[in-house]
């Protein structure tokens, strides 16, 4: 496989949260190949061990396991703390996520919340801990995975838009703070990733049979074509010719209506 950097990275770090499963552990895996040392972030720490044991065995770096729950202060805390002044630090992922599904007055709030926290406070707070050394290093990347729900109103994924949407508006900030620094930030957009996100109580009655295969991603082909957009320093980036088509066309008024119908299939509608 391609090498994804062309500059040597040996001794140097990744930072990847929610990499316990999923599109997490798809970029851990993909920079553990590439022969970054990594800090594997999430709550289930078995997993994390089980990948973190299997990356050093085969790709020969270190692989460190940080349990957290970053929906929770204290444990945001110990993760910036972890990240602040590591001058190794090369590339932070910011992908640990979750999405709820039905009407936003029918959502537990405590969810919303825990939604906004992780999807918002997490990623801002995480992106300044390793910011600075990024910029005396002169070199780093940040990315943030979102989602094509950030970019069109919905319904039925009202808060996971919205907070998707900051995401994306945050980073294209930063792409302009950053310019001449030598750190590249990239949005991250996927489409539908056949990944444990509606592995969950909410996704319980979502037919997955109803979704043509060749809508589905995989986690691993989502880390490699983020990673080789990485390199142009586009601060947006949609995985998949499909779902980069299925953008542009929600943006054409009467094919809009006729994909409407393929949302629909998830329980929701966007506008
Ligand atoms: N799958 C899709 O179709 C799709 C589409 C667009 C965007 N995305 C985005 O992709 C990202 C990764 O999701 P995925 O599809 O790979 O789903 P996934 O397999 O469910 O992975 C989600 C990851 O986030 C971690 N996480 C969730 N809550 C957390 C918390 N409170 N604290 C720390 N870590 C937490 C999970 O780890 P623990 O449970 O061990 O904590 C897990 O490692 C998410 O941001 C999601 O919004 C997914």
């Amino acid at each position: 496989m391609k090498k994804a950097f062309n500059h040597t990275v040996r001794g140097r770090t990744a930072v990847v949260t929610g990499a316990s499963s999923g599109i997490g552990a798809a970029f851990a895996a993909r920079l553990a190949q590439e022969g970054y040392n990594l800090i594997l972030i999430a709550r289930r720490k078995d997993l994390l061990s089980k990948l973190a044991l299997d990356l050093e065995n085969k790709h020969h770096v270190s692989a460190a396991v940080l349990a957290a729950d970053l929906t929770a202060d204290e444990d945001v805390r110990k993760v910036e703390k972890r990240i602040s002044g590591d001058n190794s630090i090369d590339i932070l992922v910011n992908n640990a996520g979750f999405g709820t599904r039905g009407f936003f007055v029918e959502v537990d709030p405590e969810k919303s919340q825990n939604m906004v926290y992780l999807h918002v406070m997490a990623t801002l707070r995480l992106t300044a801990a390793a910011l600075p050394g990024m910029i005396a290093n002169r070199r780093g990347y940040i990315i943030q995975v979102s989602s094509i729900g950030s970019l069109f109103t919905t319904s039925h994924y009202v808060v996971y838009s919205a907070t998707k949407a900051f995401i994306n508006m945050f980073t294209l900030g930063l792409h302009k703070e950053l310019a001449g620094t030598g750190v590249k930030v990239q949005v991250l957009c996927p489409g539908l990733t056949d990944t444990g996100f509606m592995r969950t109580d909410e996704f319980r009655s979502f037919d997955y049979s109803s979704v043509p295969d060749f809508v589905w991603m995989s986690p691993e082909q989502v880390a490699e074509e983020s990673l080789k957009a990485l390199q142009k320093n586009k601060p947006v980036f949609i995985p998949g010719a499909g779902n980069r088509i299925f953008v542009r066309a929600l943006k054409t008024p009467g094919v809009k209506r006729i994909l409407g119908g393929l949302f629909k299939l998830l329980g929701g509608k966007f506008y």
